[in-house]
C-alpha cells in the first residue's frame, strides 16, 4: 500500500491514475490549499478504481500519526509541498514549514512504522544556472536563490541523512517543466489563483481568462533569444513514479540516489508557442517583456541514468503536451 502526500494537486493526481492502474492499492493526504475535492471523483471516474482520501494537513504530526495507525504502508511517495517559487521569497516560513517540517513529520512515521520506500518530488531548481545546459545527476548542486529552491535541496540532503540513519531507501526525482494533462482532459495544472507556470498561464490567456502572456525576455543566447527548458509531459513523469517504486522494491536498503526527469530536448519559449499554435489551431496573443528576475537562460536534463537504471524513458512529444494542456482546458472550461 502507497501513501500518497499531496495526490489531489497536478503531479499527485496522474500518479495516482498510474498508481491504480498498475494494481496498487494507495491512501492520499492533502490539505486542498492547491487543489480540490472534486479530483478525487475524477481519478476515481478516469480508473474505474476507489481510494481512500484524507483532507488532513502534513504540518500536523497527529494526523499523520492517525493515518499511518490506519494502514500500512510500503512506500510513500511525498508530492505535498507550497511551489510557488516567488511567493517563497515573500512567505518563506510558510515555506519552510510546508516543505521542509511538513517533509520531517512524514519521515517520522516513515521511520516510526517502519515503511521501506520513499520517493521525493525533488526538482531541476537544485542544480541552478548550471554552467553547461546539459546536467545529469552528477552536475553540482549550488545554493538556490530562493526559499523555495532551497527547500528542495535541503528536502534531499534531510533525506540522504535519513536513509542513512535508518537504512531506509529512496529516490529524489529531479522534476525539469512537467506539463501537459491526462488523455481524458478530465484532470490538469489547475494552480488556484494566477499561474506563474508558463502553460498553464498561456492556455487561460488563449481561453480568454486572462489578457495577454509576457514572455520573459528575447536576449538571452539561446535559439531565438527566449529561454530554453526541458518539458515534460505529466503522465511521463507520473509514470516516473511507479517505475521508482519497483526500483525500490528491487533494492538494497540504505539508497538515496537522484534522477533527472526530463525528456533531454530543451524548448524555447517562442518555440513552446509556436508548437502550441500549430497544435490547437489557436493564436497565443503575447508580448516580448524584459527578462524575469532569478530566470535561468537554458536547462535541459540528460535522462539517461533514468533510462538505464529505472527502465523509464519519456514517449509524448512537445505536440502532445500542448494538445492535452488545450483539452483540459476546454473542459475546465465547461465546468465552470
Ligand atoms: P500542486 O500544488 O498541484 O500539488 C501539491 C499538493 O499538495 C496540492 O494538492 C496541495 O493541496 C497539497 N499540499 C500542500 N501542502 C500540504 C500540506 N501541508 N498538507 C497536505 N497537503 C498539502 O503541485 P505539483 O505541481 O503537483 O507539485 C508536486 C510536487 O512536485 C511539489 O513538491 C513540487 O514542489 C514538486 N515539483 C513541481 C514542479 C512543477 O513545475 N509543477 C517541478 C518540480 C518539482
Ligand atoms: C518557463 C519559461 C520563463 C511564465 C519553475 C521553477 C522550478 C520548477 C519549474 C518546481 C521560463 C517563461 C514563464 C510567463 C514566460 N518548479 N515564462 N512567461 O522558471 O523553468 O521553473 O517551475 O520545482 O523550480 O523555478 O518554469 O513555467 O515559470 O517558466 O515567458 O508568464 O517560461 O521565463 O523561461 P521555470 P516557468
Amino acid at each position: 500500500m502507497i501513501l500518497v502526500t499531496g495526490g489531489l494537486g497536478y503531479i499527485g493526481s496522474h500518479t495516482v491514475i498510474e498508481l491504480l492502474n498498475s494494481g496498487y492499492e494507495v491512501v492520499v493526504i492533502d490539505n486542498l490549499s492547491n487543489s480540490k475535492k472534486i479530483i478525487k471523483e475524477k481519478i476515481e471516474s478516469i480508473t474505474g478504481k476507489k481510494f481512500q482520501c484524507y483532507l488532513y494537513d502534513i504540518r500536523s504530526q497527529e494526523d499523520l500519526d492517525f493515518i499511518f495507525n490506519q494502514h500500512k504502508f510500503d512506500s510513500v511517495i511525498h508530492f505535498a509541498a507550497l511551489k510557488s517559487v516567488n511567493e517563497s521569497i515573500e512567505r518563506s516560513v510558510d515555506y519552510y514549514e510546508n516543505n521542509i517540517s511538513g517533509l520531517i513529520n512524514v519521515l517520522k512515521c516513515c521511520e516510526k512504522y517502519d515503511v521501506e520506500n520513499f520517493i521525493f518530488s525533488s526538482s531541476c531548481t537544485v542544480y541552478g544556472q548550471p554552467l553547461v545546459s546539459v546536467v545529469t545527476e552528477e552536475t553540482p548542486i549550488i545554493k538556490p536563490t530562493t526559499p523555495y529552491g532551497n527547500s528542495k535541496k535541503m528536502g534531499e540532503e534531510i533525506i540522504n541523512d535519513y536513509v542513512e540513519s535508518t537504512g531506509g531507501k529512496a529516490v529524489l526525482l529531479r522534476y525539469f517543466n512537467p506539463v501537459g494533462s491526462h488523455s481524458s482532459g478530465l484532470i490538469g495544472d489547475d494552480p488556484n489563483g494566477t499561474p506563474n507556470n508558463l502553460l498553464p498561464y498561456l492556455t487561460r490567456v488563449v481561453s480568454g481568462e486572462l489578457e495577454e502572456l509576457s514572455v520573459f525576455g528575447d536576449d538571452y543566447d539561446t535559439i531565438d533569444g527566449s529561454c530554453v527548458r526541458d518539458y515534460i509531459h505529466v503522465v511521463d513523469l507520473a509514470i516516473a513514479h511507479v517505475k521508482s517504486i519497483e526500483y525500490l522494491n528491487k533494492s538494497e536498503r540504505d539508497v538515496s540516489v537522484p534522477f533527472n526527469i526530463g525528456t533531454g530536448v530543451g524548448t524555447s519559449v517562442l518555440e513552446l508557442i509556436n508548437s502550441f499554435e500549430e497544435a490547437t489551431g489557436e493564436k497565443v496573443k503575447y508580448k516580448i517583456v524584459g527578462r524575469r528576475n532569478g530566470d535561468i537562460e537554458c536547462i535541459y536534463a540528460d535522462p539517461t541514468k533514468a533510462n538505464n537504471e529505472l527502465g523509464w524513458k519519456s514517449t509524448h512529444n512537445l505536440s502532445d503536451m500542448m494538445e492535452s494542456a488545450w483539452k483540459y482546458q476546454l473542459n475546465k472550461k465547461k465546468d465552470i
